[in-house]
């Protein structure tokens, strides 16, 4: 099991169950170990003891329409909070434009739980975007953005990130329907961009998800 251990699960009894009390469930969606060892992993508690393959499965089930890329030309740092928080809103993929390589210490573990997807161009993203029927939003505050605040974004819907430095690339912003702004009020030129996928995704959970289904 210590194999199967990510940055959320080195502290062990912080969060978590322990062995299974009782007679053993015979549902294959449990996992033999976990039953017998606990299971202290970083997931909510409908889905103690289950197997990765039928907490995956379960969320297939109910992913939303809603795919997120973010531009990884330079290795992004942001990517892992990027793929948390997708998980946490049932993303149905996360796509990494540019290198293949980023830094998983973010997605505490988060990653094993939700779909991935190279592209190695912005390119062949928007190629891919257009097969699968999605709307490309680009996240930006560049000159010509409208609000996110009051934008309507798409239900099936691909919102698309920059990275720390030069931003959404000008091929991807040219590609998507349209870019929008999160409004600043300080000093700084911008939020990060691990900060500002999460508060879009909220934008369209916030227009498009049965609230009701949510944990
Ligand atoms: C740190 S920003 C860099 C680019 C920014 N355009 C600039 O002028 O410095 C990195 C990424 O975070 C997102 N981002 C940061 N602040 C944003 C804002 N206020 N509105 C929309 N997206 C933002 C965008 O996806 C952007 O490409």
């Amino acid at each position: 099991m210590d194999s199967l251990k990510g940055p959320t699960e080195w502290h062990e009894g912080r969060h978590g169950v322990g062995p299974w009390q009782g007679p053993t469930p015979d549902d294959p969606r449990y996992d033999p170990e976990l039953l017998a060892e606990g299971d202290r992993r970083n997931v909510v508690d409908a889905y103690r003891y289950w197997r990765r393959e039928a907490i995956i499965a379960d969320i297939d089930a109910r992913r939303h329409p809603l795919h997120i890329a973010i531009e990884n030309f330079e290795n992004d740092a942001n990517i892992g909070t990027v793929v948390r928080t997708a998980n946490a809103f049932a993303v149905d993929t996360v796509h990494i434009v540019g290198r293949r390589r980023w830094n998983r210490r973010g997605a505490m573990v988060t990653d094993r739980y939700q779909h991935l997807m190279h592209h190695p161009d912005v390119h062949s993203l928007l190629v891919w975007a257009i097969r699968n029927d999605l709307t490309v939003v680009a996240i930006d505050n560049t000159p010509g953005s409208v609000p996110l605040e009051t934008a309507e974004l798409p239900r099936e819907c691909l919102l698309l990130f920059g990275q720390e430095g030069p931003g959404v690339s000008e091929e991807a912003q040219e590609g998507a329907l349209m870019t929008c702004s999160i409004a600043q009020f300080g000093s700084t030129r911008s939020i990060n961009a691990g900060v500002a996928a999460g508060i879009a995704m909220h934008a369209w959970i916030r227009q498009h998800a049965d609230l009701g289904a949510s944990w």
